[in-house]
């Protein structure tokens, strides 16, 4: 069912810094800071020859990954994200296995224009499993 990997996101309190590393020491190349109000978060692509790496940071009140980024100040590994061709077929499939679905369980556009919904981490090994339909 799950396709390609995506992305991995690194949730960080300081976005600039994050860009710097992977900009400067890794030489990377990275899109510009998107705003996501209705995610609570800051976003940066990172584009890697097979895949992208998401740098995350809270915004406004209440994002979802304050809390995470108090536990990890120096930044951590926050989800991955699978390609999926059809995310209902995908969600209600996971929910069929057990699986919890994050928020009111529907699909939200995400950073590229799509949709996307997140799962818990207690039923999928510890990590956040984000799914975007491509
Ligand atoms: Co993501």
């Amino acid at each position: 069912m799950i396709g390609r990997l995506n992305h991995v996101a690194i949730a960080v309190r300081d976005l600039d810094a994050a860009c710097a590393i992977y900009r400067d020491t890794l030489g990377a190349t990275l899109t510009e800071p998107l705003p996501q109000p209705e995610h609570g978060v800051t976003v940066v692509f990172v584009n890697l020859p097979n895949s992208k790496v998401e740098l995350m940071a809270p915004l406004g009140e209440g994002s979802p990954i304050e809390s995470f980024v108090e536990r990890n100040p120096n930044g951590g590994v926050h989800h991955v994200c699978y390609e999926v061709d059809d995310i209902l077929a995908a969600r209600d499939r996971l929910k069929a296995g057990g699986a919890r679905v994050l928020g009111d369980g529907e699909p939200k556009i995400g950073a590229h224009g799509k949709p996307v919904l997140f799962l818990h981490p207690k039923d999928l090994n510890g990590t956040v499993v984000e799914l975007e339909q491509v």
